[in-house]
């Protein structure tokens, strides 16, 4: 009984530093530098908007990266998950390497493949260094919240996440971003931080046939529901080459360059959520990467979104201006001259921008245009909210109809812009897509990627059989 006694008190002894040692985790494991270094991280990678609990949520208490954030697609809800240090229902059992796993390759700890929704094709190139930041910012900064978010569900055969496999093989580039000696360290920064974490090439590089990002035209542009991500590429013409470096910094930065651009949609959200939040250093670092990527030029485009129209042309195009500029113009005057000026120079002191030098006027897409129009502008930088109210179907001002905004439009295109009209149809295009649409388009990749995959399986397994089946005949 006593050598019992002694012999456990000696293996208590003995259980004791090695316990100490397995279970320092807590307190001990990370840094306060640390956390808050992977704060910033996640800010960069924007994280919240997709892992915070949906406004609607009940109370919203807990809604910091609790999930449940619905990604409409058209066969259901794709749900961002609970990424609190949750241990029972959130990520809080994730080892390192199983977190980093989930980042670069899109690997639940489980072992199933996340849908593409989850942007982990850009979160690929994520240095060790961030990677443990976020890991430590996500166990010790995120409050955990015990709450399971909605399951995805999708309809058989979407439910096989084992398809995904075949599209990474394919089109993930599971490498870190490696630096490049032909250029400083500047320069390196800003391309790390926008091919990782500012993920720009998602919304601004046009997709191929499997939904790949064209790396061969990267940022040349891409739509997104009803907005386009336009060209960004180093092209004087057809892309953002006219433009200096400190105005790139400024436009990520606040979202507003009198004389060129302002930002709307998914880039206000981008700009309201993450680049506003990052250091000047880091911002002027992706100005100065983002200034050199290689020229993508559209044969159509004749000159720079921005640098269409002048100022005193609104007399003239009533003037002499088509049956439906006309009507566009009584409307402009009616609803827009107030804040934009009667000649669309904007306001005195610049916070309303003039519609002549405005990219959104000139480009030769009219997406964002339209989208202006029905959607508004919304987005908040420090204390400043920037706000227009949007002319669809929710208007607390007036909801305009189809023709209506088709009259405005091309009122708008003849006076300030290239010249053209804007149709009916193309505002119904545009009314029918959903403003949540980069979640869209990336819940559509996963989709469309599945179908495409399972039917190459299916056709596979097929012709297997069907060779199997010729042999054995054979034999
Ligand atoms: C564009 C939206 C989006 C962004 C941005 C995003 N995520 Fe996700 N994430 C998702 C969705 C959706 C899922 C669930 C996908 C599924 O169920 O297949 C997910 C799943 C995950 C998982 C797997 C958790 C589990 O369920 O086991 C982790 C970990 C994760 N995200 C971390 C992050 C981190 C860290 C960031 C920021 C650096 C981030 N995500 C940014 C949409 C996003
Ligand atoms: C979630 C999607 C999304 C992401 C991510 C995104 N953008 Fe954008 N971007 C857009 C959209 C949409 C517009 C058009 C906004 C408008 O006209 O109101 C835009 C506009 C721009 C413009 C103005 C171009 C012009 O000619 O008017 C620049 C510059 C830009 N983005 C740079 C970037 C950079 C750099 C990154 C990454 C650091 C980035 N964007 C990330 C969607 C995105
Ligand atoms: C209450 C004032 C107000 C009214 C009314 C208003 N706007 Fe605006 N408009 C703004 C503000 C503010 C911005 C954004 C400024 C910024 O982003 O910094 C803006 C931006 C724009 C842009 C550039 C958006 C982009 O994405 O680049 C266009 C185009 C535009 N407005 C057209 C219109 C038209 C057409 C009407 C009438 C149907 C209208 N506005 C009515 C205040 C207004």
């Amino acid at each position: 009984m006593r050598a019992l006694a002694i012999l456990s008190a000696a293996l208590l002894s003995l259980a004791a530093p090695l316990a100490a040692q397995a279970q320092p985790t807590a307190q001990s494991r990370f840094t306060a530098a640390e956390i808050e270094r992977g704060r910033y991280v996640a800010t960069a990678g924007d994280c919240a908007a997709c892992h915070n609990a949906p406004a609607s949520a009940p109370g919203r208490e807990g809604a910091e990266m609790a999930g449940g954030y619905p990604i409409v697609s058209p066969l259901g809800s794709i749900y961002s998950t609970n990424i609190t240090p949750s241990r029972t229902h959130g990520i809080g059992a994730y080892s390192e390497a199983e977190f980093a796993r989930a980042l670069r390759q899109g690997i639940r700890r489980d072992g199933a493949p996340l849908y593409p929704a989850m942007p982990y094709t850009s979160y690929a190139g994520l240095s060790d260094t961030d990677v443990h930041a976020l890991y430590a910012y996500f166990m010790k900064g995120v409050r955990p919240v015990d709450r399971t978010a909605p399951a995805t569900s999708l309809p058989f055969p979407f439910n096989i996440r084992t398809s995904m496999r075949a599209w990474n093989a394919l089109f993930l580039k599971d490498e870190r971003v490696k630096v490049d000696p032909g250029h400083d360290a500047k320069w390196n920064r800003g391309r790390y931080l926008a091919e990782t974490l500012g993920h720009c090439s998602t919304c601004h590089s046009p997709r191929g046939f499997l939904m790949e990002e064209k790396t061969g035209s990267a940022l040349a542009g891409g739509p997104l529901g009803a907005w386009y991500a336009p060209n960004i590429t180093s092209d004087k013409i057809s892309g953002i080459g006219g433009w200096s470096q400190a105005e790139i910094a400024q436009y990520l930065a606040t979202g507003h360059v009198a004389g060129k651009a302002q930002a709307a949609g998914d880039m206000a959200e981008a700009v309201t959520h993450s680049f506003s939040k990052l250091t000047r250093s880091d911002i002027d670092a992706m100005a100065a990467y983002i200034a050199t990527v290689p020229a993508v030029r559209d044969e159509g485009d004749k000159q720079p979104a921005y640098s269409y129209g002048k100022s005193g042309t609104f007399e003239a195009a009533i003037r002499g201006g088509t049956q439906p500029a006309m009507a566009g113009a009584r409307l402009y005057s009616g609803l827009c001259a107030a804040c934009h000026g009667r000649d669309g120079d904007g306001s005195p002191d610049g916070a309303i921008p003039s519609l002549h030098h405005n990219s959104t006027v000139g480009a030769s897409r009219t997406n964002n245009l339209i989208a202006v129009i029905l959607h508004g502008v919304d987005r908040t930088v420090g204390d400043r909210h920037v706000l227009m109210p949007g002319f669809g179907e929710n208007s607390f001002v007036q909801p305009l109809s189809n023709l209506q905004i088709a009259e405005l439009g091309t009122f708008l295109r003849q006076t300030f812009g290239p010249g053209d009209a804007i149709s009916e149809k193309q505002v119904e295009i545009a009314r029918s897509q959903s403003s949540l649409s980069i979640l869209l388009l990336m819940a559509r990749t996963g989709m469309v990627l599945l179908a495409l995959i399972l039917i190459g399986i299916v056709a596979w397994r097929l012709r297997r059989g069907g060779l199997r089946h010729a042999k054995a005949t054979l034999a």
